[in-house]
């Protein structure tokens, strides 16, 4: 629904809290007939359980951030400018940062620039792989290793290296899972990075990593370590609550980023917006903090209600938990968007017995419960 400006002031729904619609504030004329709707097709007061978004938000001081750049959106932002800072975070050089637009960018590019000229690629099965969808539009083959279901879907890596040959130029894990959760321990990861040829880029996909306790070890202590042929990527989309701003940056060698900002992630890729909201993000690292217990309390609720109703469930520590429905999973599905609770069948990540829910605010995950206890 777009509504008018003097209709959108009118609607006391409209304006109540997180209302989809933002009235434009300038003077001309057309502002009267204006309205900006951000409500990307979802109906009026849907629940999005279905993203792995963060519902508690950017840090007030990523916002202000934001609106400082949008205040600036006339000129371009050097997002290179950024590395500094995150390179500081992460105790490593500023060269071995490339932003992107997300994490996805790194993740869509990389498989660019290693298969020019052929070659394979391993990977898991029941995983969000957005850079294997690239490399099948490639023409690579991608050896997709089923996941070990006993141990919480983890990506079985001992199975993903007997897949390996002379042709294969990406070995390519997801760690915490997207949709299992699972952590691929450190040791795992070592095993893997020791045992691949050095000219296979081994890209370990970090988008929950700051969802993990203090002190886990993870695929970037592999390159502080000097694994050369590493790249590991991260995003602000998730414990920062910045999904819609778009960052993330890939960790690697100079060499591989070099190669893979020949075909993306380019000097001015990164939105004015998001250069002040990053530096604002890094400011108040005790806000993705704040998530982080937000999302283990939403873990232990989910699971409980999950015993409680008898549904087996699978999770770790990301933003979001499957319940395993079997063939009821696409009708539950579409049960609950009618009751505009949206949430996702996971078919999607090779898992059509399971529904994925990502975790809302306290009420919103409640109305879920509240929804599928009906629906059982
Ligand atoms: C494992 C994984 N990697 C990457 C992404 C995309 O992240 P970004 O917003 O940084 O592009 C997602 C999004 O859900 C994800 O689950």
């Amino acid at each position: 629904m777009i509504l008018s400006r003097r209709q959108f002031f009118k609607s006391s729904a409209a304006t109540a809290a997180a209302a989809p619609l933002v009235a434009f504030a300038g003077t001309c004329d057309a502002a009267e007939n204006f309205a900006i709707d951000i409500s990307m097709g979802n109906p009026e007061g849907a629940i999005r359980l279905n993203f792995n978004e963060n519902a508690l938000g950017p840090s007030p001081l990523a916002i202000e951030g934001a609106k400082a750049g949008v205040e600036q959106g006339y000129r371009y932002a050097l997002g290179g400018m950024l590395r500094p800072l995150i390179a500081e975070h992460h105790g490593i050089e500023a060269d071995w940062i490339l932003m992107g637009t997300g994490s996805t960018e790194l993740q869509r590019l990389a498989p660019v620039s290693v298969l020019k000229e052929g070659g394979n690629v391993v990977s898991g099965y029941e995983t969000w792989g957005g850079g294997l969808v690239v490399a099948e539009h490639m023409g690579a083959e991608v050896k997709r290793v089923p996941l070990i279901s006993e141990r919480g879907y983890a990506f079985d890596i001992p199975a993903m290296l007997n897949e390996v040959d002379a042709d294969t130029k990406i070995f390519l894990i997801v760690t915490p899972n997207n949709p299992t959760g699972a952590l691929t321990p450190y040791e795992d990861l070592k095993m893997a990075a020791d045992a691949l040829p050095k000219d296979v880029l081994f890209i370990i996909d970090e988008a929950y990593a700051d969802y993990l306790p203090d002190g886990t070890k993870t695929g970037l202590d592999l390159i502080k370590e000097g694994y050369e042929n590493v790249l590991v990527t991260r995003t602000f989309s998730k414990a920062h609550a910045m999904a819609g701003l778009r960052s993330g940056y890939g960790i690697a060698h100079p060499d591989i980023l070099r190669e893979i900002a020949k075909y993306g992630c380019g000097p001015a890729a990164t939105s004015i917006a998001v250069f002040g909201a990053v530096q604002g993000a890094l400011a108040d690292l005790e806000h993705a903090r704040k998530s982080r217990t937000h999302v283990e309390n939403c873990r232990s609720y989910f699971e409980g209600q999950a015993a409680a109703l008898g549904v087996t469930s699978v999770s770790g520590v990301p933003p979001f938990i499957l319940y395993e429905m079997g063939d009821r999973s696409a009708e539950i599905v579409s049960a609950l968007r009618e009751r505009k609770i949206l949430i996702n069948h996971a078919q999607t990540w090779n898992l059509p017995n399971h529904i994925r829910i990502s975790y809302g605010l306290e009420h919103e995950n409640e109305k879920f419960i509240e929804a599928f206890k009906e629906l059982l």
